[in-house]
This record gives C-alpha cells, sequence and structure tokens, in this order.
C-alpha cells in the first residue's frame, strides 16, 4: 500500500496536517538526546524525519518495508553533503543487534505496527537500557467540545483528500487506522508493559496528533548506558553545555519570531482582502464592468480572503507550537 502512495505522500501530508507537521517533528527531533550517537527513525517512509535527526559525530539510520518509499528518501536526502543509512526491513524483524541503539524515533508509524505489543518488544530488544524512545503518532479525539469537528475531519476530509492519492483506499485506510490507535491510554499501558516509562508527552492541535517520550527500562542485572560524549573538542571549554544550551535557546527564539512575522503579514494581507471586499460590494455595480468582469472580480477577493484566511490561521498555530518549545516532563 505504501509503495502505491509514495508519490504523494509528502504533499497529502502536509494538506491533512494542515502543514503542521514539520513543527511536531521538530518536537521529536528535541525529544532525542544530543548524545544519542546511533539514532533508528523506524517506518522512515520518505524520511521526512531523518535530516532533523542529524547531528555531528551521529549514525541516523532509516527503516521501512516500503522499498518505493525509501527510494523517495534516498532521492530527498541526497546532495545535502550528508546521507542517513537507508535499509528496507520489517520492523518486526529488525536487522540489528541487541542494545545497539541510543534512540529510535517513529512519526506516523506506529499506528501501522500491528501486533503493537510485539513492535515495541523489538524495539525495546535493539535499545540500550535508558535509550529513549520518541513516538509521534496521529491520534483519535478526546471526548471534548471540538471532538466533533476532529472526528469530522479524519472520518470525511482525510478520505476526501485522499482521492488527491493514486491509491485513496489508503487513505480510508489512514482514517480508520486512527480510530483503532485511539487518543492514547491503550498505547500508553502497551508502552509500559513492553518495559517502557514514560518521561514526557506533548499534544498538539487539539490533541489531533500526540508525541510520547520513553526510556527503556533496564532489564532486571542491567544497568542504563551512560550518555555519550557525541563530539571530541580538542580543548576543554568550560561551560560549554550552558553555551550549547542557550544557543538551542536562541535558535527558537528565531524561527518564533519568524514564524510571528509571517503571521501578521498574513493577517494583515487577509485584513486588507476583508476591507476590499467591503469596497467591492459597494461600488461594483457603479463601476464600468460587465457581469463577467464582475463575478470575476468577486471570486478573486472571496478566493484570495479564503486562501490568506486559513494561511493566516496555519501561520498562528505554527507560531504557537515553535513558542511551545521542548516536550513537557510528566
Ligand atoms: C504513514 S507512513 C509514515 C512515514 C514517515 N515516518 C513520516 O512521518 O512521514 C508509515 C510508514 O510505515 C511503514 N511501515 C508499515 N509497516 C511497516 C513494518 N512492518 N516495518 C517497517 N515499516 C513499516 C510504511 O511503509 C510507511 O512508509
Amino acid at each position: 500500500m505504501f509503495d502505491g502512495v509514495s508519490g504523494r505522500y509528502d504533499l497529502l501530508n502536509r494538506i491533512m496536517t494542515l502543514g503542521q507537521d514539520s513543527a511536531w517533528r521538530e518536537a521529536m527531533w528535541r525529544s532525542v538526546p544530543d548524545s544519542a550517537r546511533r539514532v533508528l527513525d523506524l517506518c522512515t517512509g520518505s524520511g521526512t524525519s531523518l535530516v532533523g535527526l542529524r547531528r555531528p559525530g551521529r549514525t541516523v539510520l532509516g527503516v521501512d518495508v516500503s522499498l518505493a518509499m525509501l527510494r523517495v528518501a534516498a532521492d530527498s536526502t541526497a546532495g545535502g553533503g550528508w546521507m542517513p543509512r537507508l535499509a528496507c526491513a520489517d520492523g518486526f524483524r529488525l536487522p540489528l543487534r541487541a542494545d545497539s541503539l541510543d534512540a529510535v524515533t517513529i512519526a506516523f508509524g506506529i499506528r501501522n505496527l500491528r501486533p503493537r505489543r510485539d513492535a515495541l518488544a523489538e524495539i525495546a530488544r535493539v535499545l540500550a537500557a535508558g535509550g529513549r524512545l520518541s513516538v509521534l503518532e496521529a491520534a483519535a479525539p478526546k471526548p471534548g467540545p471540538l471532538a466533533p469537528l476532529a472526528r469530522w475531519w479524519i472520518r470525511v476530509a482525510i478520505p476526501f483528500a485522499g482521492r488527491l492519492s493514486p491509491d485513496p483506499s489508503a487513505y480510508r485506510y489512514l482514517s480508520e487506522s486512527i480510530f483503532e490507535f485511539g487518543s492514547g491510554p491503550e498505547f500508553e499501558v502497551d508502552l509500559a508493559a513492553e518495559g517502557f516509562r514514560i518521561v514526557a508527552n506533548q499534544s498538539f492541535l487539539f490533541g489531533a496528533a500526540r508525541l510520547w517520550v520513553a526510556e527503556r527500562r533496564p532489564a532486571v542485572g542491567q544497568k542504563a548506558t551512560e550518555q555519550a560524549i557525541v563530539v571530541q573538542r580538542a580543548m576543554n571549554v568550560p561551560g560549554d553545555s550552558a553555551q550549547a544550551a542557550s544557543g538551542t535557546a536562541r535558535v527558537r527564539d528565531e524561527v518564533a519570531t519568524w514564524r510571528l512575522l509571517q503571521a501578521l503579514t498574513s493577517t494583515a494581507l487577509a485584513a486588507a482582502l476583508v476591507w476590499a471586499l467591503s469596497v467591492w460590494l459597494k461600488v461594483r455595480e457603479d463601476l464600468p464592468l460587465t457581469p463577467p468582469q464582475r463575478l470575476g472580480g468577486g471570486i478573486l477577493l472571496v478566493g484570495g480572503l479564503v486562501v490568506f484566511g486559513v494561511r493566516s490561521l496555519i501561520q498562528w498555530l505554527r507560531w504557537s507550537a515553535s513558542r511551545g518549545g521542548g516536550v513537557r516532563l510528566s
């Protein structure tokens, strides 16, 4: 199924998440400790989550069972002076030694791995004790005032947008599998049963997507691994880690400021279009225009207003997500 949808997968993903998935992925990347040297992105698909995992001295491996998806991943990550390792393999039988990874990420993949507990057991096998698992997943809405709207989005809008895909049935499956996955508590029970301790979680877009950050508990008689040093410095610089942390905070502030400017610009344009439309409605009959020209002008203004209205909404959501910073520690 994923082989069939690989061509337009990223575009549809953007549409269905209202352009929010990149902010959610950023939160997932931040949840991986900088010290993690061997990181697996499981169900990597077209590799959207790979580049953000790049760090000096870190090996990033992307695994997926769909070869067509991996080809898209190989093309999209090529040429940047950096290449993740890619492997076509089944998430239930990873071609990796036990305890060989420091961190595993999965974006929108765990829903597809069933039986889920078997998949979590395999991840626990390859993760070192104390290693981190970060799972980003679309979740079914929890009861609340926005739940009917969210249900409509998953049940109707997603399969409808899926008509743009070469295989629309894949998007009916997506809709069904989100409801089957549930809103989270069932997954948290499975995590605990397979030896994971949840250390953080975050909810996005009123619970439409969630991020769970968990640590693999050491088995009896096993010790958690020491945090590795990623890059050896030639000289010891006192206060180096504080400097790195403040650098990360500065980058986050810059991203938030940039998104705020984009949101303000879009909102100003939408407001200008509201004003232009109100003027147009008052004067259109007095203008020396033919009926088709009047209709065309109206369509342009209303269309522009819808586009900039939606864009402004998305920009404000992205801004609020970038202000959110790190994941909430539980
Ligand atoms: C919804 S896509 C997510 C892709 C990507 N992580 C992203 O965020 O866009 C789910 C991916 O899981 C992969 N997948 C499904 N079952 C799998 C399995 N048993 N082992 C490895 N990958 C699997 C599919 O091939 C597909 O690429």
